[in-house]
């Protein structure tokens, strides 16, 4: 992947997503490998929006395995089904958690950590991967970066999964 330098004019988040999309979108096209382009992805999502943590977990052995990240460190294996990050693989949806200690199972990597979002990468049904982003404000994520980051993670599957 070529380095972007990102041109960001607003500060209105859909706008945002939109200019952050446009912009990485053609460098996404290029890439052939999951682990090099989840860490260019991650990079590129810390330095536009500063999430407080985001990353994947890669579907490995049956279970969920720590992939490219940027925050502190994390925990490296998460079980089908537990978690957020396990549910939106069993469930196969997205899961936004606006208060992440009501969310029943949540794992703490991060005792900061208050409201979280993961996007699953599916391909014919099959999770691949989940896009876990972290904040420390309780309720930073809405249908917004849902929809956005759904779409994101759409690029991603439709280049690496081919
Ligand atoms: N909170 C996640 C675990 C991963 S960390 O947030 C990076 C979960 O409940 O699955």
């Amino acid at each position: 992947m070529s380095e972007v330098n990102f041109n960001i004019t607003t500060t209105d988040k859909v706008e945002r997503y939109q200019q952050f999309i446009k912009q990485i979108e053609p460098c996404i096209k290029g890439e052939k490998y999951e682990v090099s382009l989840f860490a260019n992805i991650s990079a590129a999502l810390k330095e536009v929006f500063d999430f407080f943590w985001v990353g994947f977990y890669m579907v490995r052995d049956n279970q969920l395995v720590l992939g490219p990240f940027q925050g502190s460190m994390a925990c490296s294996i998460i079980k089908y089904g537990k978690g957020v990050c396990g549910t939106a693989w069993k469930e196969r949806r997205t899961q936004v958690v606006v208060d992440v200690e009501l969310f029943p199972g949540h794992i703490a990597c991060s005792s900061l950590s208050r409201s979280e979002i993961v996007v699953p990468l599916t391909v014919n049904g099959e999770v691949k991967a989940v896009l876990d982003i972290d904040s420390d404000k309780l309720a930073f994520f809405d249908d917004i970066d849902r929809v956005y980051l759904e779409h994101l993670t759409d690029l991603i599957t439709k280049t690496i999964y081919r």
